[in-house]
């Protein structure tokens, strides 16, 4: 069923629908047909136009400008618009629009209200929005940022629109690579090289990567050695190492088996590690206003319990299948996604994979959790993964609804690379992956260093407070506001700037409209602007009215694709036209008191939305700054 979101109070809905109905009574044919509403480009032409006629042309065999005046002969637009004639044709066949003022403003007085024009979808959805997934016993770095940063900005705007949504932070708590970084902590400790108690997330990091070394040490060198017959001393010193590798990586195995088998000290170094991780994780996502918390966390470990029952279902049911002695799920069919490659759901040595959770993810994600939707906020790279694991869950039939037997809408909202301004994935000078939480700071610093410059009489304490909201707003907006399937270059220089389009820049446009309203305080200006009618004559307020309206039809636009820099754009837009009408029209000029308080009006239904969008993204608002 399509989500209807229809708002009468919407004047592209409005002229939609009439155009729709004129389309079905001289086009029967093309009933169907989109009437294809946008804003007019310019003006001048008119406040909206149907690009309906050279689409339509085609179909029914005539001339876009043809099809164009039989539409207007037979559009009844009266109540919403001027009329229509042949005049209003433009070009091969656009047919121009132009509002009734009581129009607009009744569209305006409408959207005036706490939903600002955005009518709950219906049906409502509970939708799944996977969006972390770091991994036990290593440091979150920047690769780890726009996970969160675009998934729960997809959440945001997803509730906005009327849905229920339900965060999952995938983590990676299980496996052979943790049980490496436990078996090799569990030494340390027990040499009493280190303490467990008070050990950091860096100290996991670097233990995790001597525990991988270790387990993997020069296996292909010895081969290679032996291949080329590099002699019985080189042979014998990488012989050494590789049976240490296979010490280390037996010691590891065994872990994995007391850690399956709840051995209390062996979860115990678990908990540590995961407490550890975990803390910097929630901490990272406090810093970055992303509404994860503790209770969000679904790890593999909670599947690892579910895995083999369920492969079992998928055995005994022939969805999977044994190919070379593993357990694989075929899904060449294209109802399973046309894929070559079958998806791997178990080892031949019997061990479960990345995949067989996913799966697993799915079915309780749609089975017990009732998600008819499920959005994958994940590197672009994991799509094949993701496909995989889609197609294998609607084989299995875990993807299809218990209650409405439709199977669940699962989407990958892949995101590109955040690459460095020499165009190569950001790293630090040394060559490092840059932690997250240095990052975060180093915005936060570079922040208030800005914010001090523009107004150095605020207090420490503000000051520290909008300098964060500043950051945030720099390092969201710069991530959110690009095509999200594309890298973009890290720059704090342009993120932090003022002008341009940025977060600091729309934090800046709200700031500004607010400032109009303690300014109309100090000059002893009422509250009578706050029932003043709606009022929108001069083209700059008509342009700001018009833009305003366009709001709720731009969220839906982002929360269709999943695309935040949609919102992002409109979000811009809107800044840009609110400032040609604050310079085109004066708000407390002496002499204007009456257009003072309608204008009033309109900076404050600008102040509602930008502050509304800005939520929606993630970005803290602020007073001043
Ligand atoms: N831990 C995974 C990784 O580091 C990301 C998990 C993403 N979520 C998922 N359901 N697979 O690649």
């Amino acid at each position: 069923m399509p989500e209807s979101h229809a708002n009468v109070d919407d004047p592209v809905q409005v002229l939609a629908a009439r155009f729709a109905a004129a389309i079905a009574k001289v086009f029967p044919q093309a009933a169907d047909a989109d009437p294809l509403i946008t804003p007019c480009k310019t003006p001048e032409h008119g406040d909206f136009q149907s690009n309906a006629a050279m689409g339509l042309a085609k179909r029914v065999g005539k001339k876009p400008r043809e099809v164009a005046e039989a539409i207007v002969g037979a559009i009844d637009v009266a109540d919403i618009a001027e009329p229509l004639t042949v005049a209003n044709i433009a070009g091969p066949g656009f047919i121009n629009v132009r509002l009734r003022p009581d129009a607009l403003i009744a569209a305006l007085q409408a959207f005036d209200t706490a939903s600002l024009g955005v009518t709950p979808a219906s049906p409502a959805q509970f939708v799944v929005v996977d969006l972390m997934g770091v991994n036990l016993a290593k440091q979150m770095h920047v690769g780890h940022l726009r996970s969160p940063v675009i998934g729960d900005a997809i959440a945001r705007v997803l509730t906005r629109l009327g849905h229920t949504i339900k965060r999952q932070n995938h983590v990676g708590d299980w496996g052979l690579p943790i049980a490496m970084v436990i078996a090799r902590l569990m030494r340390e400790a027990a040499a009493g090289r280190i303490s467990l108690d008070h050990i950091t997330l860096d100290q996991l990091d670097e233990a995790y990567r001597k525990a991988q070394s270790e387990c993997q040490r020069d296996m292909a060198g010895l081969e290679a050695a032996r291949r080329f017959g590099m002699g019985p001393k080189a042979i014998a010193e990488l012989e050494e190492q590789v049976a240490g590798a296979t010490e280390a990586f037996l010691a590891a195995r065994q872990t994995l088996i007391k850690l399956q088998a709840m051995d209390p000290e062996t979860h115990g170094v678990w908990k540590r590690v995961q407490d550890v991780t975990m803390k910097v994780c929630i901490d990272v996502c406090r810093q970055l206003r992303v509404n994860v918390t503790d209770a969000d966390s679904a790890g593999e470990s909670s599947y690892a319990p579910e895995l083999a029952a369920m492969v079992d279902d998928l055995v005994t049911r022939g969805v999977a299948e044994v190919s070379d002695g593993a357990l694989v799920v075929r899904l060449e069919d294209p109802q399973y996604g046309g894929i070559k490659e079958p998806c791997l759901i178990r080892k031949t040595d019997g061990g479960y994979l990345y995949a067989t959770t996913d799966v697993c993810a799915i079915r309780r994600r749609v089975q017990k959790f009732g998600a008819e939707r499920i959005i994958y906020s994940i590197d672009a790279r994991q799509n094949l993964h993701l496909r995989q694991v889609f197609g294998a869950s609607i084989k299995a039939g875990y993807a299809i609804h218990p209650r409405t037997h439709a199977p669940a809408r699962m989407e990958h909202a892949a995101f590109g690379s955040v690459m460095g301004e020499d165009g190569k994935p950001f790293k630090t000078r040394s060559g490092e992956s840059v932690k997250l939480s240095d990052l975060i700071e180093e915005t936060f610093t570079r922040a208030a260093e800005a914010v001090r410059k523009g107004n150095p009489e605020l207090p420490a304490g503000e000051a520290r407070e909008i300098a964060e909201a500043v950051g945030v707003a720099a390092l969201k907006y710069a991530d959110l506001s690009t095509d999200r399937v594309k890298d973009y270059i890290f720059s704090f220089d342009r993120m932090l700037a003022f002008e341009g389009n940025t977060g600091p820049y729309l934090l800046y446009a709200l700031v500004r409209i607010k400032s109009i309203f303690r300014k109309a305080a100090e000059r002893g200006v009422g509250e009578t602007w706050k029932t003043t009618p709606h009022a929108a004559t001069a083209p700059a307020e008509k342009q700001l009215a018009l833009a305003l309206l366009r709001y709720p039809a731009a969220l839906r636009a982002t929360g269709e694709a999943l695309e935040p820099h949609r919102l992002c754009t409109y979000l811009y837009e809107l800044a840009g036209v609110f400032s040609t009408f604050f310079e085109q029209c004066p708000v407390l000029k002496d002499g204007h008191e009456a257009t003072r308080d309608s204008r009033l009006r309109l900076c404050d239904l600008a102040a509602k939305v930008l502050a509304d969008g800005l939520s929606v993204l993630g970005i803290p608002a602020i007073e001043r700054m």
